[in-house]
């Protein structure tokens, strides 16, 4: 089966992937390319139905406004042509906020099937991951966040136990993590896991250690190090699964778009360890990553994990991390985890943690003098991490949260809420 698309030429606008996931979301398989793609290359794309010309912001290269090449109009494909206010003022509309109505028509001129769905996705991504891998085997890092665990059930699905998954527990996972991605990989899915537990070899390396910089520098280098360790123990391997998903790629800057930021999945990996990657996540975005894991059948405590960041608790465990104050943010998180799935929150905030400082303060506990730990909690909501605004949390959920982990996390006295919106502050605490 042919897979209908439309190509969206990046004219520098940022709302290119917004128009890609709309596209999507009306059936219709969609990509990004470059302004300047050659028509030529264009005809070569397998199913394409139409192209959006969209104009914007970052429209001027080099002191040059870009074009794409005239060659695109006369392919004789349906071009859409939209452009944002200032972009091309004289000739062109401004692209609305309710750009739907739009694409629906422009889809319908195209006359393409709408076969964009996860079934389809799946069942051309495994025939592709089949064709790519062949008899070879294949290693993946299985961290247990939502990219990691969607790439291993896909590969599972392609090639079944020629698929190796290695969960490093470095001791900065969220509470109950490395138990569940056992349970549900080894023993539900019947996946080879190899499991390390190198908790003490990274609190050790960890101890005494206060930059955040500097921590965050351990914790990749030791990872990097304990799955290189594993990869040489196992024979024959020449692929690497990675988590690589769609704003990856298009975050780490085409010509056109601003570069954001340089995303390294298993950045820095030895020379000599030389793999053909496999990312079957790289065209899709956020939202259909899940939708992929739920149709593989993952749990939904694991298709709508949050975000978390690589090194984990480690940079909520402010300075120098010590074991006593990395249970309390492991246990105060899962109390806030617990208590916004109560609440229905959960999926509906980005983002919400606690984070414990190295500072202590007085309290009083049993008619005796406290000199206990703050927790912090923090529950933000954004688009793309760029910018944060806080969740107004309601006050008997903040209540409630407070007394359970007064009652209940050791050496903990006093419960804060961060009111800072990004900017000034970041989302994490270091
Ligand atoms: P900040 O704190 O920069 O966080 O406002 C923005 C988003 O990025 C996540 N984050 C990280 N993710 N490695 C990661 O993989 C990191 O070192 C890291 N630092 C922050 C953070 O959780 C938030 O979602």
């Amino acid at each position: 089966m042919t897979r209908s698309m439309i190509a969206i030429l990046d004219l520098g606008s940022t709302q290119n992937a917004r128009i890609a996931r709309e596209v999507r979301a009306l059936g219709v398989y969609s990509e990004i390319f470059a302004h300047d793609t050659d028509p030529a290359a264009l005809k070569q794309v397998q199913g394409l139905a139409g192209i959006i010309v969209n104009g914007g912001e970052n429209n001027i290269v080099d002191g040059e406004k870009i074009d794409v090449r005239p060659g695109v109009y006369e392919l004789g494909l349906p071009v859409l042509t939209v452009a944002h206010e200032g972009a091309h003022p004289s000739d062109l509309p401004a692209w609305p906020d309710d750009s739907k109505p739009i694409l629906d028509k422009f889809i319908a001129s195209t006359g393409c099937e709408r076969n964009w769905n996860m079934q389809n996705f799946i069942d051309a991504e495994v025939e592709l991951l089949r064709r790519q891998i062949g008899s070879r085997k294949v290693l993946l890092a299985l961290s247990g966040g939502v990219d990691s665990s969607v790439v291993a059930a896909l590969l599972l699905k392609a090639v079944g136990d020629r698929l190796t998954c290695v969960h490093v527990n470095h001791g900065l996972l969220r509470k109950g993590e490395p138990e569940q991605v056992i349970r549900v990989f080894r023993e539900q899915m019947g996946a080879n896991l190899i499991y390390v537990d190198a908790v003490d070899r990274f609190l050790d390396k960890l101890a005494g250690v206060s930059d955040p910089e500097q921590k965050r520098k351990i914790i990749g280098a030791e990872f990097i190090r304990v799955f290189e360790e594993e990869a040489r123990k196992l024979e024959g391997i020449e692929l690497l699964g990675q988590g690589t998903i769609y704003p990856d790629i298009l975050e780490s800057g085409t010509k056109t778009a601003k570069m954001v930021k340089s995303h390294h999945n298993v950045g820095g990996l030895p020379e000599d360890l030389k793999f053909e990657l496999v990312e079957p996540l790289k065209m899709l975005f956020k939202d259909e990553v899940r939708a992929c894991g739920r149709a593989l059948g993952l749990p939904e405590s694991m298709v709508d994990r949050q975000p978390f960041p690589g090194p984990g608790l480690g940079v909520r465990c402010l300075g120098a991390i010590t074991r006593d104050r990395l249970e309390m943010v492991r246990e105060s998180d899962a109390i806030l985890r617990e208590e916004f799935k109560n609440a229905g929150l959960q999926g509906k905030v980005w983002q919400y943690f606690t984070v414990v400082p190295d500072f202590k303060s007085t309290g009083v506990r049993n008619h005796a003098r406290a000199f206990e730990y703050p927790v912090i909690l923090r529950a933000v909501n954004t688009v793309d991490a760029m910018t944060a605004t806080i969740e107004e949390l309601s006050w008997p959920l903040m209540h409630k949260v407070t007394d359970r982990i007064l009652a209940e996390v050791p050496g903990v006295c006093r419960v804060l809420y961060d009111l800072s919106p990004k900017p000034v502050a970041t989302i994490e605490w270091e």
